[in-house]
């Protein structure tokens, strides 16, 4: 059996979980602080989520090492930037043999950017998945940046408001990953993951961004 899990802000990672989920045929398990993990073994286990801060999201990173499986796929997508070192800090957490890992650029969630990506970097995966060996995940270098508070940085980077088109309807509080939302407020669990922004129908969360990370993004994506 193969399961597809996914943890996805804007959307971007799960574009790329639906095209594991059409080709294979296989429903996508969202992960946030709710999901239940199927404690039955699987044969192949598909993990597909988003660089943050040249981390692996707390949340994914948590739900790594419970999912039973004897072969995982983990695929991580990022805004162009940097990836870390985010797939073999997660293949040293999953507890079963890694037959493919790859990075998937898409779209910068900060720059409101479409969730498209090249399929083409997926369809060798689709090929490993079909007769699974073990792979060596390399090790890249991290850079120093990553281990400066990383959810700080992101806390103050971007600020979420609500406006008064809010009616309070609860959504954007069902819809966190985090459980960060109660009420008017948004706790320091808050991976800034926009999730929320995305989910609300009267469209009341405002983001604002700090312009030296606007900035930052927009210029490094533009050299590349
Ligand atoms: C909190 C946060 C941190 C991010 N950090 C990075 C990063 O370090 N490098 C990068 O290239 N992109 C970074 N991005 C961009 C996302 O990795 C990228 O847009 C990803 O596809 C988002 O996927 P999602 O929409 O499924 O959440 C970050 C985005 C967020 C929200
Ligand atoms: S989803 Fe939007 S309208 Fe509903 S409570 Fe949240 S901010 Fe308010
Ligand atoms: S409150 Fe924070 S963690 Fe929760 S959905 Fe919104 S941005 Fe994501």
């Amino acid at each position: 059996m193969i399961r597809i899990f996914c943890f996805s802000g804007t959307g971007h990672s799960m574009a790329v979980a639906k095209f594991f989920s059409e080709s294979l045929r296989t429903e996508i398990t969202d992960i946030s602080q709710e999901t239940t993990i199927p404690c039955t073994k699987s044969e192949i286990s598909i993990i597909v989520f988003p660089v943050y801060c040249g981390n692996i999201p707390k949340i994914v990173k948590s739900v790594l090492p419970k999912i039973n499986s004897k072969y995982f796929v983990l695929i991580a997508t990022y805004g162009r930037i940097s990836t870390g070192n985010v797939l073999w800090e997660s293949a040293r957490l999953v507890k079963g043999k890694v037959i493919a890992a790859e990075y998937v650029p898409t779209g910068h969630t900060y720059l409101e950017e479409p969730a498209e990506f090249d399929d083409e970097i997926l369809k060798p995966v689709l090929k490993m998945i079909k007769q699974p060996k073990e792979i060596v995940v390399k090790k890249e270098i991290k850079g120093i940046l990553p281990f400066i508070f990383p959810n700080l940085r992101s806390r103050l980077g971007v600020k979420i408001n609500r406006t008064s088109d809010c009616n309070k309807c609860a959504l954007c509080e069902r819809s966190c990953p985090m459980q960060a939302i109660s009420g008017d407020k948004i706790s320091k669990r808050c991976i800034r993951c926009l999730r929320c922004v995305k989910s609300c129908p009267r469209n009341a969360l405002k983001v604002t961004y700090n312009p030296l990370l606007k900035k930052y993004i927009e210029k490094y994506i533009s050299q590349k």
